[in-house]
Order: C-alpha cells, then sequence, then structure tokens
C-alpha cells in the first residue's frame, strides 16, 4: 500500500465531510492469484487456461477429490458424529499424526513430548498463528527473512501479525534454478535471533528447492548465526510423490539441533483445499517449556476463532490412521505428484516439436506444482490476451493446470510469445 496515510484516518477525513462511514474507504487492488481467477471466468474463450491459483486439476482439467477422502468421508458419516465443539489446540488424534507426519513417528523430539502441535485454519491460519506467537514471545528481532522471491500471501501475513519483513536471494533469473551462493552470503549476514523463513519442499513460486548437501549447508549457517527456524511445509508429498523424502529438510534441520516451528497444510497433498485443515507445530527443549507453550498458543486462538473446524481434522486423521486409506492416500499423492512432472516433460517437448530454440530445462528440473516460466511481463499479457492463458504476472504457471488435452495449446501460446 502507497499510501502515506492510514485508512482509519484517511476514512474520519471523509466522513467528517459526507453522510456516510464509509465514504473514505478507497477502493483495494484485488488479490494478485485469486484476481487471475476472477479474469480467468470472465473469459468466454472455449480454449481458456486457468495456470495462476494452485489447486491441482486432474487429466480432464476437473478438481481432483481423492479416493482416500471419498472413503474417509463415508466412514465418518457411518459413525453419526456429534458436531461439538473441538478443543482450542483441535482434535487430538489430529495434531499427533499431523506431527508424526512431518517428524517421522520415531522422531525423538515427540517421544520425548518436547513439541506442541495445534490444529489450525490450514497453512495460512498456521502461519499467522506462528506470526502473532513470535509477535508476542520472540525475544530476537521481528525480523522474518523471507525467500526472494516467496509465496505472496507471506508478507500480509507476518506484517499483519506484527512482525517485519526482510528478505534474502534465493532464485537466480540467469539459470531459472537455486542461487546458492548469494542465498549463503545473505542468510550469513542475518542478524542472530532473527527470524527466517524456509520453504521445506516445492517452493512456491520458483519451483526451485535445495538439494540435500545445500540444505546441509544452509543448517550449518542457521546454526552459527541463531537463528530462529520457520518452516512453511504446504506441499509435503508434492515435491517428489515421497511424503518422507519431501520432509527431510524439516527432520534434518531438527537433528542438528534447531528448535524450528513448522507450518503444514493439508490443502494439497490431500486436496482439502476449502476443508481447512493445517498444524502449526513448536519444537521446544523439553517437554515443561511445550507445556508451557501450549498453554500460550490457546490463548492466542481462543480470541481469533475460539476453536478449529472439525470436519477436514477428522476426514485427515482417519485418513492416516487408517491404515488401509493410508496406503490408498499414499499411492494418489504419488499419482498427482507424476501427473505434473509428465506434463512438465511434455510441455518441453511441445515446444521444441514447435520449434524453440530457448532453452526450457528448467521447467522439468523445477520441483512441485509451480513452473516459473522465466516469462516477462509483456510476454504474459500477450498469453492472456491473445491465447486466454491466465497466470500471475510474474511468469508462474500451476502445471497442476496442464493436462493431456491442452499441453499442446500451452506450448504453442508459449512459442508464439518467446520466439
Ligand atoms: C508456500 C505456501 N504456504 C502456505 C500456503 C497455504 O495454503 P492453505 O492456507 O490453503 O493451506 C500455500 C498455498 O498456496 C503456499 O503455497
Ligand atoms: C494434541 O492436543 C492435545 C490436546 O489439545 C494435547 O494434549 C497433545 O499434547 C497435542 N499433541 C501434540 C503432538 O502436540
Amino acid at each position: 500500500c502507497n499510501l502515506s496515510i492510514t485508512g482509519r484516518a484517511l476514512n474520519s477525513w471523509f466522513v467528517f465531510f459526507c453522510s456516510s462511514w464509509w465514504a473514505g474507504v478507497q477502493m483495494g487492488p484485488p488479490d494478485p492469484i485469486l484476481g487471475v481467477t476472477e479474469a480467468f471466468k470472465r473469459d468466454t474463450n472455449p480454449k481458456k487456461m486457468n495456470l495462476g491459483v494452485g489447486a491441482y486439476r486432474d487429466d480432464q482439467g476437473k478438481p481432483f477429490v481423492l479416493t482416500c477422502v471419498r472413503k474417509a468421508e463415508a466412514l465418518i458419516a457411518s459413525k453419526q458424529l456429534d458436531k461439538e465443539y473441538l478443543p482450542i489446540g483441535g482434535l487430538g488424534e489430529f495434531n499427533k499424526s499431523c506431527a508424526q507426519l512431518a517428524l517421522g513417528a520415531d522422531n525423538e523430539v515427540l517421544k520425548s513430548g518436547r513439541s506442541i502441535t495445534v490444529q489450525t485454519i490450514s497453512g495460512t491460519g498456521s502461519l499467522r498463528i506462528g506470526g502473532n506467537y513470535l509477535a508476542r514471545f520472540h525475544s530476537g528481532p521481528l525480523d522474518v527473512y523471507l525467500p526472494k522471491p516467496s509465496w505472496g500471501n507471506h508478507t500480509p501475513i507476518f506484517r499483519d501479525a506484527g512482525m517485519q519483513l526482510k528478505a534474502y536471494r534465493y532464485y537466480d533469473p540467469s539459470t531459472c534454478g537455486f542461487d546458492f551462493k548469494g542465498a549463503l552470503e545473505d542468510i550469513s549476514k542475518i542478524p542472530e535471533k532473527s527470524v527466517i523463513l524456509l520453504h521445506a519442499c516445492a517452493h512456491n513460486p520458483t519451483g526451485v528447492d535445495p538439494r540435500p548437501e545445500q540444505w546441509k549447508e544452509i543448517a550449518d549457517i542457521v546454526k552459527k548465526r541463531n537463528l530462529l527456524v520457520f518452516f512453511d511445509m504446504a506441499y509435503q508429498g508434492f515435491a517428489s510423490g515421497d511424503i518422507d523424502r519431501d520432509a527431510w529438510a524439516v527432520r534434518h534441520f531438527i537433528e542438528q539441533g534447531n528448535n524450528i516451528l513448522l507450518s503444514q497444510s493439508f490443502a494439497k497433498n490431500m486436496g482439502l483445499y476449502g476443508e481447512r485443515v493445517g498444524g502449526f507445530t513448536v519444537v521446544c527443549s523439553d517437554a515443561e517449556e511445550a507445556k508451557r507453550v501450549e498453554s500460550q498458543l490457546k490463548i492466542l486462538i481462543r480470541p481469533i476463532y475460539s476453536n478449529p473446524p472439525v470436519n477436514g481434522a477428522r476426514i485427515a486423521s482417519t485418513i492416516l490412521n487408517t491404515p488401509d486409506l493410508r496406503s490408498v492416500w499414499l499411492e494418489e499423492v504419488h499419482g498427482m505428484a507424476n501427473r505434473i512432472i509428465k506434463m512438465r516433460e511434455q510441455l518441453v517437448a511441445g515446444l521444441k516439436k514447435q520449434g524453440s530454440s530457448h532453452n526450457w530445462q528448467h521447467v522439468i528440473d523445477q520441483i512441485g506444482m509451480f513452473c516459473f516460466t522465466g516469462l516477462k511481463p509483456e510476454q504474459v499479457e500477450r498469453l492472456t490476451k491473445e491465447f486466454s492463458v491466465y497466470m500471475t504476472k510474474d511468469g508462474r504457471i500451476s502445471m497442476a493446470g496442464v493436462s493431456s488435452g491442452n499441453v499442446g495449446y500451452l506450448a504453442e501460446a508459449i512459442h508464439a510469445v518467446t520466439k
């Protein structure tokens, strides 16, 4: 926002002269990601493609409800459960299995009880509770260092929670890959005890993740600088198709003695977008500290939304705790990740077939739901105007919106604006 005057002050000035309470409320800009969907809906071109929002689609381009979810729902319905309030921290069997999924069931942290996990309103709610918790209790600088670039919502989430935003280098536009050197240089200069946010896997928006050896070096520097690590894990399973492999960095940092904060979302890996299921975890020094932190998380949550919704947490915990459903889920996560990988390959093959002379290898090398194409804003604009291909201005496309049926058209369109 470039107004030097706050919304409240501006409004009061107008209200003084006009009769309406809200005369001075300015029209805000549309959300950069959800605004793309609104423009897409208005387009009447039958070939239109929405590659803006990160929601998985099947190969027919339809929203995908996982079989394990349908089965869990049937099982839950058959039990005729009540609709009572959950506790402030959420469903106990959910928060337990949520933490186990991230940390690994045999993790020493869980065995010793030195962590606390609360159920949250998906990943966004988890990050926000984390932001509020930091603003109230963090003893170091109230600065959160984000990768450059990061998910667009990170900035307002932490800013509205009362934190200040800083950045470290992450993406190298010249290689469309990870700027390892730049990241290490910047991280090594972050003032001690600051907060650093790391994407656990399938970095959004770039699709670029550090390799395990690189993660190890980042973990060393972070430990040396005594930084508080906040992991955002919104895509566990989506990067490699393997939930344990995707949690590797989180587990490694903990093993190295970092008492991290962790945000988890089940929107993508279980396709539970609208159910709003997530978790926020604080790894503490011991069980007694975890109890104190838990008490304060509850005090934070209670006046915001009192307690989280029950339905999605029941679905997720039924899947995680019913062996048959869990194995169906693992296959389905694998299937979703594989379909995305296949689309990356077909897009690059399509571009070659069109005769594109550019190197598109990064489209294949990048990981997870998104591809940072490297397209310039003018090219993005042409794609939207001339081809009805919708995406964010930074050139990010959601690979999950690409299917066998439209990948050829996408290749044709991208070639047309890049030749
Ligand atoms: C990096 C990242 N973090 C968190 C989220 C949170 O999503 P949700 O609130 O739907 O779980 C997203 C979703 O796009 C994301 O990309
Ligand atoms: C889950 O919540 C319950 C009750 O709110 C709490 O006793 C338990 O410690 C939590 N579990 C984890 C793993 O944090």
